[in-house]
């Protein structure tokens, strides 16, 4: 299948292009490099074989996008491109508000022009917000607690009363949850730009030295240790879900909500634990005050997507930890 993927540059679509590249599809990458490098290009070249083609847009740009799909005749969108960080879209809701909702839509408006209507939105449980029960299902009431989340919503949203107004359209949103890992080569992974905010990339800057120490955002939560509690899944178990979300809407039309994560809950000690396993030494760590905003645990009831896709996450904490490392010893630091 002729496969565009939105944001294919970045860190999840790099590893679903190689996923999807791998299993026969063709795979074309539309992204404007906001949040990636194109060297990424070279290296997903290296894994695979053979140069992607690319096309360097923005998706705000409908007649780009437009292009994109009749000029590679493309049979299905996955649509990557967004920002993701929660902090700036506090401080700067309209900047994701266009991105990510007028993004999707300018996304989907191209598509309705050529008559293409298979989807794949990256979603988030984001959406879930303060959880009412554990883990979240899809049934679970949806309040996010924050721009970044409500752009995720509203575009599954727009995505239903497009599935409503057409039931020919496909779609799948996939609720991911904590994306961490790395390609087994060592070639692609996630390099977040300045100090990372989220926990894995922040602990591999620790093991290599470029940051001094770890801040434990509270050792006072109501869990095993005290720390804070995620759903962190293999960034290649995303990426096969996503595949198999593909498989899927090939029979099965309309609007599906489906969760990507392990189903099991894991601290920010276990994390650095798996992580200081590997490398054979200690992260210098210090408890520190809880982050505002973060909830002490949330974690996936991943059962729909095993049922309905027929997948399940599979990679351990100990293969997240040993292709974080490998990542960041083989191409970060040459990154720099
Ligand atoms: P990423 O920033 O690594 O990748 C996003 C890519 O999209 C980047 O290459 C960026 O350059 C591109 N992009 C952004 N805005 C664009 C635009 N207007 N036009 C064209 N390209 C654009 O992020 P990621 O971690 O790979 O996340 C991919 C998607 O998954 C995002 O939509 C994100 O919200 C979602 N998601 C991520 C996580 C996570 O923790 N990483 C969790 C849940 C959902
Ligand atoms: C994980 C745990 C922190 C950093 C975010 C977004 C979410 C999604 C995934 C896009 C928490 C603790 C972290 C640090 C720490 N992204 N921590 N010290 O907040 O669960 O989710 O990324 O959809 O929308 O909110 O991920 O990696 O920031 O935090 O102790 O320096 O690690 O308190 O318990 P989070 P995270």
């Amino acid at each position: 299948m002729n496969i565009l993927l939105t944001g294919g540059a970045g860190y999840i679509g790099s590893h679903t292009t190689v996923v999807l590249s791998q299993a026969g599809h063709n795979v074309v990458i539309l992204d404007n490099f906001c949040n990636s490098q194109k060297s990424v290009l070279d290296r997903l070249q290296s894994i695979l074989g053979k140069a992607l083609p690319y096309v360097e847009a923005d998706v705000l740009d409908a007649a780009a996008v437009e292009k994109a799909l009749r000029d590679y005749q493309i049979e299905a969108v996955i649509h990557f491109a967004g920002l993701k960080a929660v902090g700036e879209s506090v401080e700067n809701p309209l900047k994701y508000y266009a991105n990510n909702v007028q993004g999707s839509i300018s996304v989907l408006q191209a598509m309705k022009a050529v008559g293409i209507k298979t989807f794949v939105f990256s979603s988030s449980a984001t959406v879930y917000g303060d959880p009412q029960y554990l883990p979240y299902d899809e049934k679970h009431p949806t309040k996010p607690m924050n721009p970044y989340g409500w752009t995720k919503l509203q575009v599954e949203e727009i995505l239903h009363d497009v599935s409503i107004s057409d039931p020919q359209w496909k779609v799948a949103c996939l609720r991911y949850f904590n994306p961490v890992g790395a390609h087994e080569s060592g070639l692609i992974g996630e390099n977040p730009s300045g100090i990372p905010n989220n926990l894995m990339p922040f602990v591999a800057r620790v093991a290599t030295g470029h940051l001094p120490k770890l801040n434990v955002f509270g050792n006072d939560y109501d869990t095993k240790d005290g720390t804070g509690e995620r759903d962190y899944i293999h960034v290649m178990d995303l990426a096969e879900g996503h595949m198999a979300a593909l498989t899927y809407l090939e029979n099965h039309p309309g609007w599906h909500a489906i969760n990507l994560g392990t189903g099991i809950p894991v601290s920010v000690l276990d994390l650095v634990g798996a992580f200081e396993k590997v490398i054979g030494r200690e992260i210098p760590k210090a408890f520190a005050a809880r982050r505002t905003g973060d909830l002490p645990v949330y974690y996936a009831q991943p059962e729909r997507a095993k049922a309905l896709l027929n997948w399940a996450a599979k990679r351990s904490l100990d293969e997240i930890a040993a292709s974080t490392w490998k990542w960041q010893q083989t191409t970060v630091k040459t990154e720099r």
